[in-house]
């Protein structure tokens, strides 16, 4: 059963590949794919870039090229929800594409077609996610002096869009027209939704872990690239190295 590891950026899983038995790179669609075993499991890392569309492409290729049958998505996020803070871990209990909205066609937020706007994450894989956040996190979580507190691992759903939200209003914003439409996120990226609809398209379970790299607020700009070169790569270790051995 081989499981995919896969992120939007380098940084997001860095060190892994380093670690893997039997290492091999191979180019397909315009990226990298990275096959190995890693803690006894055979794993294929994949960087699929920034967006939906990107996203979309890369979860296709996994599943049709490389015959994965399980999809962990690792990176980082913005915080939404209520006391959740740069450096906590958001697992995602579903997703939904913020930015979708073909009303009056059809409800704001729902997949035309689809009859949902929520795609669930797989519940085992999350529940195995979830266990190893918290083991991950209290492991690495000495590691940072990020926090005033010790960092939180928190579990529910995520929006994604194609928008980088870096403004505290737009956030007030998306959080209110979500809670109009009876969802309620704890974080906003920008590939997770797309994954989960490719996966839920082929009947392959996925799960998501994000750590919180900024507030999505007025200086998400400036805390995002900061976090991501710092932090991130240190958390997705200590967190998937947790899962694979479980
Ligand atoms: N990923 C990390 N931070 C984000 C933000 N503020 N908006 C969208 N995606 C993100």
């Amino acid at each position: 059963m081989s499981l995919a590891i896969l992120s939007a950026l380098a940084e997001e899983q860095q060190g892994i590949f380093e670690q893997l038995q039997q290492p091999r790179r191979v180019l397909h669609a315009g990226r990298e794919f990275g096959m190995g075993i890693w803690h006894g499991q055979t794993v294929v890392l994949a960087l699929s870039r920034i967006g939906k569309v990107a996203a979309a492409t890369t979860a296709t290729a996994l599943i049709e090229k490389f015959g994965v049958q399980r999809i962990v998505f690792t990176g980082v996020a913005g915080g939404v929800g209520e006391g959740v803070q740069v450096g906590d871990v958001v697992v995602a209990s579903g997703f939904v594409q913020h930015d979708m909205d073909a009303a009056p066609l059809f409800p704001t937020f729902e997949v035309p077609l689809y009859g949902r706007a929520r795609f669930d994450c797989d519940s085992a894989l999350t529940a195995m996610l979830l266990e190893a956040a918290r083991a991950g996190v209290s492991s690495a979580g000495g590691l940072f002096s990020l926090h005033q507190r010790a960092p939180q691992v928190h579990c529910g759903l995520v929006a994604s869009g194609d928008r980088f939200v870096s403004a505290a209003t737009e956030a007030q914003r998306l959080q209110a027209a979500l809670r109009a439409g009876g969802f309620d996120a704890l974080a906003v990226e920008m590939e997770g939704a797309a994954v989960a609809q490719v996966c839920h398209d082929y009947g392959i379970p996925f799960a998501v872990v994000r750590t919180i790299s900024d507030r999505a607020d007025d200086t998400a700009h400036v805390d995002f690239p900061t976090f991501v070169s710092t932090v991130a790569s240190r958390y997705a270790q200590a967190i998937l190295t947790e899962f694979v051995q479980r």
